[in-house]
């Protein structure tokens, strides 16, 4: 078997590693992995601020150019969701246990370490590519942490010692770039019983902000494509996208 290769392009300081990615994707190979030491507008899902000006810690993202034919890219929504077991398998083995809260944090005792954010490009119908990025916290301060808007943690302050972030990027990119093959040609179920496994949401009453508005209900199950069914008084329904809430 012929393992996936990839190159890193590394920045010491940069807008955003997605926003470099997308412009220039026509000239980034699939597997590139664009990281910056900081980021200047670092930017999470529903335009939120990504606190990056903190060195030591992953602002990184990876270029994916897929043979796909364009009618059918149901699957990218996924990537996220790959890269989210990723993530929390690395962190396994840093002695943690980390949960993934849907679609795709990492969070540590319920704040949250690691943020994905997937983007794509088009020509016309065509897909062009799909950045996908992602930022682990691996050495803030408590003061950095104060400034970051929900609840977050860093794996310096769990370890009580400060992270290599070379080292845990590439044991990242190796494990995402291992999967890939096997989850391109399963989707989904080629990581669902990993996913599954850690999310600990599952039979609790939680909230979804979607576009549209909060829903309320029971997270009954995640799906073979990655949604999730809610069950509501009067009905089950099928939730696509949003950010979840729980007790
Ligand atoms: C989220 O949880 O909302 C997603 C956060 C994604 C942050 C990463 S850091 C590297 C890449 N560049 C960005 O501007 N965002 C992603």
């Amino acid at each position: 078997m012929v393992m996936n290769s990839y190159n890193i392009v590394n920045l010491s300081s940069v807008d955003s590693t997605n926003t470099f990615a997308m412009s220039n994707i026509d000239s980034l190979e699939n597997f590139t992995v664009v990281s910056a030491s900081v980021q200047t507008c670092g930017h999470g899902r529903f335009g939120r601020e990504w606190l990056s000006s903190a060195s030591g810690n992953i602002y990184a993202s990876i270029v994916l150019k897929p043979k796909v034919d364009s009618l059918d890219i149901s699957f990218i929504a996924n990537y996220t969701q790959l890269l989210s077991v990723v993530v929390a398998q690395i962190l396994e083995t840093y002695d943690v246990a980390p949960e993934i809260k849907w679609p795709n944090d990492v969070l540590v005792n319920g704040k949250k370490i690691a943020g994905i954010l997937c983007e794509t490009a088009f020509r016309g119908t065509g897909l062009k590519g799909v950045v996908l990025g992602f930022g682990v916290n691996l050495n803030l301060s408590e003061a950095d942490i104060a400034l970051i808007n929900q609840p977050a943690i860093s794996l310096n302050i769990l370890l009580k010692k400060q992270i290599d972030k070379d080292e845990l990027l590439n044991k990242i990119i190796d494990s995402f770039v291992a999967k890939y093959d096997e989850f391109i040609a399963d989707g989904f179920s080629s990581i669902s019983l990993d996913y599954i496994s850690r999310c600990n949401f599952l039979n609790k009453n939680v909230s979804i902000k979607t576009n549209t508005g909060v829903i309320n209900g029971t997270a009954k199950c995640i799906n073979l494509d990655g949604s999730m069914t809610l069950s509501l008084p009067s009905e089950d329904i099928v939730v696509y996208s949003g950010d979840l809430f729980w007790q």
